[in-house]
């Protein structure tokens, strides 16, 4: 369209440019030309937190936060999470398209074959301490993978690129699993390629002296429907810091290391195990108004709701509410449960959070399924990293395979000192002193 443009006035100069608009962007870099003079910059913009700048055009997820819509690849989160396996949308997310019986068979086999983790992993393993977090190991052995497959470092090229792929994706759970087994020092049981990738992940964090793991059903599918809520969120922080990490070309274990450190923060992924502290040190629906009355006094936070772009409810946590009470059917109903709808009926009919459109988010409730099914609380974060280690990596390919995108390297409006000349050690003091 003609009209597709920005015309801005510059009041230093009077001067008018006219910018194009495409999908209701401007590029930052058209601002340059806004200048004062031939000696000025030119015009740039200050995004603290990326509140209003898009880094990337990607065609893996969509989300619309206003309307609480959720799609990979342009199908609904809603009808994936009903029809597909975890490993059925990772191909989605990686390949753009639903795989064919054949296409899903072969990609189940070769996740299934690499699986299985270098035998001095597990020793390095055995270095940490009893009580090291569950997301601090998988973040180090993540890490190490780099060292076992050094031709990952070539990432341009696009077959070493996918054997690093499935290598990610298929030893997530592994290490996963070795790390919480080491907390309680049991042995380390090997992977099972009979079974699915959520039985499998199961089998290796639960299997004691039995022949064969055998999974509950529906606990085994309520945990793949989980690594599908969790497998993409379009730019999200951690999302964020793999492209960051991967547009300096470093090879994808290191990159995915950094993804899981930036999800392991409290406001990032970390937030699920901080719900279940939160609901613990709740206790009782009778203690719930004094703890609101804490949030909005700003003392506190409530720990799993709200969202950078989300301003509508959650669509994953509408699908995670069904599954906890597929799950509490075998489990048993976890109390917190309880507590947590309250909360959140309180919550959203509450002046503070209505003005803010805050909502439950994905990890408001999913931790309490979570416990249900017998994680402990410093697990959970891990569960959010094993699936989304696909999103990661099918940003990383997009990032890799897109010309625009160079080495991410951001502005800054700097606003410390002007030159000022060296002053030796022993006349500092004195200077400090003349200047106070
Ligand atoms: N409890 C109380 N007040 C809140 C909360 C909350 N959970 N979240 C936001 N607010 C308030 C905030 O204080 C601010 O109020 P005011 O305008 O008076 O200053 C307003 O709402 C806007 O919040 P913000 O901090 O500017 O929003 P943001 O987009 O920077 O932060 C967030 C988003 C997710 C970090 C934040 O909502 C939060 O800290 N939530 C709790 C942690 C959490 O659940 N994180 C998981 C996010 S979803 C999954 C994921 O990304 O991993």
């Amino acid at each position: 369209m003609d009209n597709e443009t920005l015309t801005i006035t510059d009041n230093r100069t009077q001067q008018t440019y006219t910018i194009p608009i495409s999908r209701g962007t401007i590029r930052a870099m058209d601002l340059r030309k806004i200048k004062t003079g031939p000696e000025d910059f030119g015009l740039m913009t200050y995004d603290p937190a990326f509140m209003n700048t898009a880094s990337c055009q990607s065609a893996v997820t969509f989300l619309d936060g206003e309307k609480g819509i959720l799609r990979y690849r342009g199908y609904p989160i809603e009808q994936l999470a009903e029809h597909c396996t975890f490993l059925e949308v990772a191909y989605l997310l990686l390949q753009g398209e639903l795989p064919t019986s054949d296409e899903l068979a072969n990609w189940n086999c070769e996740i299934g074959h690499h699986m299985m983790i270098h035998e001095n992993i597990k020793k390095f393993m055995d270095g940490f301490n009893h009580d090291a977090h569950p997301m601090s190991i998988l973040m180090s052995t993540v890490a190490a993978l780099s060292t076992f497959y050094p031709e990952a470092r070539t990432v341009s090229d696009a077959k070493v690129r996918r054997k690093q792929v499935i290598r990610l994706i298929a030893k997530m759970p592994t290490l996963a699993a070795y790390a919480y087994r080491h907390r309680l020092g049991l042995p380390y049981i090997y992977p099972d390629p009979e079974l699915t990738y959520a039985q499998n992940y199961m089998n290796m964090l639960w299997r004691r002296t039995e022949p064969k793991y055998v999974a509950n059903p529906v606990l085994a599918r309520a945990l793949e429907v989980l690594f599908i809520l969790h497998a993409d969120h379009e730019q999200n922080c951690s999302t964020n810091t793999m492209r960051a990490v991967g547009s300096s070309t470093a090879d994808p274990y290191s990159t995915a290391a950094a993804a899981i450190a930036a999800l392991s923060g409290p406001l990032h992924g970390g937030a699920n195990e901080e719900v279940l502290r939160m609901l613990a040190e709740i206790g009782t629906k009778a203690n719930i108004a004094g703890f609101i009355a804490q949030v909005k006094d700003g003392k506190r936070k409530l720990m799993g709701f709200g969202h950078r772009v989300y301003k509508n409810y959650d669509p994953r946590a509408r699908i995670i509410k069904q599954v906890a009470s597929e799950v509490f059917e075998v489990t048993g109903r976890n109390p917190k449960i309880d507590i947590a709808m309250e909360l959140e009926k309180i919550a959203l009919s509450d002046e503070y959070f209505i003005k803010r459109k805050l909502y439950p988010n994905v990890d408001f409730y999913s931790g309490i399924i979570y416990e249900a099914m017998g994680f402990k609380p410093e697990q959970f974060t891990v569960l959010f990293g094993i699936p989304r280690t696909a999103g990661w990596l099918a940003q990383w390919q997009e990032l890799l395979q897109d010309p625009e995108q160079k080495i991410a390297r951001p502005r800054q409006v700097y606003i410390g000192e002007e030159r000022r000349d060296f002053i030796p050690i022993e006349e500092r003091a004195l200077a400090a002193a003349a200047i106070a």
